[in-house]
């Protein structure tokens, strides 16, 4: 099994096996160097390196790590941020390049499973989206329209694949769904073999330019975490979110969301993809993954950091499914994170306030699988051309003053001032956490803050829960045995270390003085 960004394990994670990467950095200077190896960054390799660059990925901790190893993988034409959204924010053209964009995003995925013949479930197939109630069905009309003025197909139709009473649904065709962790894998080495490097386990820190001394080009230098520098021409973070200080991290707001696999009889599994209409929505797909199908449902989202009871958002979710569905078995429960964009599209280009030829692909939203896609083909023709048809549109410093900004803004002001370091008598300690086994804490102690959890076997692990990116103070995710920082996402383990930037370090781990 691969790890993967929390406690609970995916579908996909036990169902692959261990990537073998190169893990060594043999050239001088490179290309392209892409921080993060999970879609986005592995598929972006994948294209350079077969159009003659040579590059090189480095993950923090072992690839598909992150998101990409907790999505449920639906790969849609019909987005999160309707259309009508799309045109009301940015306008009818730019919403009908948005649509050929994540349509050409499915594609290329196809393309390459052919190309490489990757066996990873891949599947056409229609997906329905259903109204329960008048303002849905209102609401459902509205996305009709806007669907088809950007050239969506969609249609009314008067049956979906769930047993789930509706009053008006529609039918998307073409959309599709796979295996991700299979695919990325497998693209992986097909880019490994074409000269490709990738170094896991190593955490970027930095980044600054400096003009070579013979050549008289600029280079960028990437510093990681063990002291070592990497040179490079190029450099792209894709972190799904960009490490440091970045004005991108006031504009993409950090979410949770849960997933679980269960049985059903064999003849309940519908093969399409189904939506409801509720906010946050839930979706339902099955997979078959060596002859087992899988039926995969999810939803609960909420902002990372501000749901005290993860565990009821999987006792929601399953008591959804339970309702309408004949489950025999749950085979796997887990969540993952993703970043909502202020203005509902995401930011892919030149990274704010950095210097050129320094990249970034962040704020996907819900639809990570296609925009993933979409920003391999935007920074591909970007590096390679210096041109995109997309650069305008997902502009990451680009400026859209409306009205979710503000309330993201607001998202971010979760800073707490007081905090602890240095040693802490166990006794006090002990007498003050009145933590069941297995449960996670911020307490306050002799007017600091400190996070503790005490394991299954009654050790307390005992941190300064101040988020080493921006001084916030994190919260305890029950569900996921993680400490989750409710301001820009950064997630650390029981024992403080970095799982999910934009943090680039653990939290601070505070001793326990014996008496
Ligand atoms: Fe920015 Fe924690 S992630 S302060």
């Amino acid at each position: 099994m691969i790890k993967r960004d929390g406690a609970l394990p995916s579908l996909w994670q036990q169902t692959v096996e261990p990537l073998e990467v190169t893990n060594t950095a043999l050239a001088a200077k490179y290309d392209v160097i892409i921080v993060g190896g999970g879609i986005t960054g592995i598929s972006l390799a994948h294209r350079l390196q077969n159009a003659g660059l040579q590059c090189l990925v480095l993950e923090a901790h072992n690839c598909c790590f992150g998101t990409t190893g907790g999505t449920t993988a639906h790969l849609n034409t019909l987005l999160d941020t309707p259309y009508s959204t799309i045109i009301k924010n940015f306008g009818e053209e730019p919403a009908k390049l948005v649509a050929k964009g994540v349509k050409e995003a499915i594609h290329n995925i196809e393309r390459n499973i052919e190309q490489y013949q990757i066996e990873c479930g891949f599947e056409r197939t229609a997906a329905y989206l259903f109204a329960e109630n008048d303002d849905q069905q209102k609401e459902l009309q509205e996305i009709v329209e806007a669907c088809e003025k950007v050239s969506v197909p969609v249609h009314y139709t008067g049956t979906i694949p769930v047993n789930i009473p509706f009053t008006k649904a529609i039918e998307i065709p073409a959309q599709a769904k796979f295996s991700p962790v299979k695919y990325v894998y497998e693209l992986a080495k097909n880019y490994m073999d074409a000269g490709g490097h990738i170094v896991e386990q190593t955490v970027v820190v930095n980044h600054n330019h400096r003009t070579d001394e013979v050549t008289g080009e600029e280079i960028i230098e990437v510093q990681t975490e063990d002291d070592y520098t990497y040179v490079t021409n190029t450099l792209v973070y894709a972190t799904h979110i960009p490490p440091g200080v970045n004005v991108l991290h006031l504009r993409c707001a950090p979410y949770r969301s849960y997933a679980m696999a269960v049985k059903l009889p064999l003849d309940n599994y519908p093969a399409e993809l189904c939506y409801d209409m509720y906010d946050p929505y839930r979706y339902y797909r099955t997979q078959v993954i060596e002859g087992e199908p899988y039926f995969i449902v999810g939803g609960e989202d909420h902002k990372t950091g501000h749901e005290d009871n993860t565990e009821a958002c999987f006792n929601r979710l399953l008591a959804n499914v339970r309702k309408y569905f004949n489950v025999e078995s749950i085979t796997h429960k887990w969540s993952s994170q993703y970043y909502e964009p202020a203005d509902g599209l995401p930011y892919i280009g030149e990274l704010p306030g950095a210097r050129p030829n320094v990249y970034v692909a962040t704020g996907y939203g819900g639809n990570g699988m296609v925009y993933s896609q979409v920003a391999t083909i935007l920074l591909s023709d970007l590096i390679l051309t210096g041109a995109s048809t997309y650069k305008e549109l997902f502009d990451p410093n680009r400026i859209k003053p409306i009205a979710g900004f503000t309330n993201l803004i607001k998202e971010n002001a979760d800073v707490v001032k007081n905090l602890v370091s240095g040693l802490v008598a166990r006794s006090h300690l002990e007498s003050l956490s009145e933590l069941a086994h297995g449960e996670g804490k911020v307490v306050v102690f002799e007017k600091h803050k400190i996070a503790l959890y005490k394991d299954p076997e009654g050790s307390l692990h005992v941190l300064n829960p101040t988020c080493t990116h921006l001084k916030c103070s994190v919260a305890w995710n029950a569900a996921e045995l993680s400490w989750d920082c409710p301001c820009h996402g950064a997630r650390y383990s029981i024992d403080g270390e970095m799982l999910n930037g934009p943090a680039n370090m653990d939290l601070k781990k505070i001793d326990l003085q014996e008496e």
